[in-house]
């Protein structure tokens, strides 16, 4: 079996604005009354999902969190006046509360998220927010094509359970899991439509993230290759190219928002 990889920010940057939307989208659906004082974002990456909190509440302390050493860097550098801390969340722990966590397009590498959220709930200020964005990965498309080409018998036996590395339930475990606590809920889910430069857009698009765990159980690079060709493939017979040789990746996120008290 592979060697789990460091997360690459310059690769995962390539799509900034894209990757970036949904945070911009979130964040700007939290309904606060006033400012909030201290902001978590959970599994922060390079920086790119903090920056639009920022945007939003530029006076607000922010503090960032990623058990990724190449991502905090890349947040550190670019962003070197805010706290970033590397940790995975379900050992962070800090010496104030906050009045949002927010975390987008995370999630869904955490297995257990009733312990999550309650990790969440313990981060909390009297009064606080969650704000959550995770992406449908399995039930998208593409995340058919490489969940079926990683079933094919030459990478089966290295794939094995590969599948269920992505944890996320319906609209409704998280309902019921929140409503506990929460006294208001706001959910919903959006399709992005990504325009990519073309078939290969796709597969670079979904190399630094959804292929990530697969590609890691292949120690050789050709075998990679190899891996990433037979995606290709089956992306080339399922996502028509457009007039102007583009390739649109539709692309499925489920997002809520938990208030502790009524806004
Ligand atoms: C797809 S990136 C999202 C980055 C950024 N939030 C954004 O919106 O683009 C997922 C990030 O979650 C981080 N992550 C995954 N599991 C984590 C955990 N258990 N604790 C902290 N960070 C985690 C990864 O290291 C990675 O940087």
């Amino acid at each position: 079996m592979g060697k789990k990889s460091d997360w690459n920010p310059e690769q995962y940057l390539a799509y900034a604005g894209e990757r970036t939307q949904p945070s911009i989208d979130l964040v700007s659906r939290i309904n606060s009354v006033k400012p909030p004082a201290l902001i978590a974002d959970i599994g922060c990456g390079p920086g790119n999902s903090s920056l639009a909190i920022k945007q939003r509440w530029p006076d607000s302390e922010l503090v960032g969190v990623d058990k990724s050493p190449a991502m905090i860097e890349k947040a550190k550098q670019d962003y070197p006046g805010q706290e970033w801390i590397l940790s995975d969340v379900m050992n962070f722990t800090y010496n104030r509360k906050f009045d949002i966590v927010f975390s987008n397009a995370v999630i869904q590498w955490i297995p257990d998220h009733k312990n999550l959220f309650e990790k969440f709930f313990s981060l909390l200020s009297v009064g606080g927010i969650i704000a959550v964005q995770l992406p449908l990965f399995r039930d998208m498309e593409l995340g058919m094509i490489i969940s079926s080409v990683s079933r094919r018998s030459r990478w089966k036996k290295a794939m094995e359970g590969c599948a269920e590395l992505f944890t996320y339930h319906d609209a409704g475990f998280y309902y019921d899991l929140l409503s506990e606590k929460l006294l208001k809920i706001d959910m919903w889910i959006t399709d992005y439509i990504h325009v990519l430069p073309s078939h290969r857009g796709i597969l670079d698009w979904i190399k630094t993230t959804g292929l990530k765990p697969y590609l890691d159980r292949l120690p050789d690079e050709q075998d990679r290759l190899s891996f990433g060709d037979e995606v290709l493939e089956d992306i080339k017979a399922r996502y028509p190219l457009q007039a102007d040789g583009k390739a649109l990746l539709p692309f499925k996120r489920l997002f809520f928002i938990g208030y502790l008290q009524i806004p």
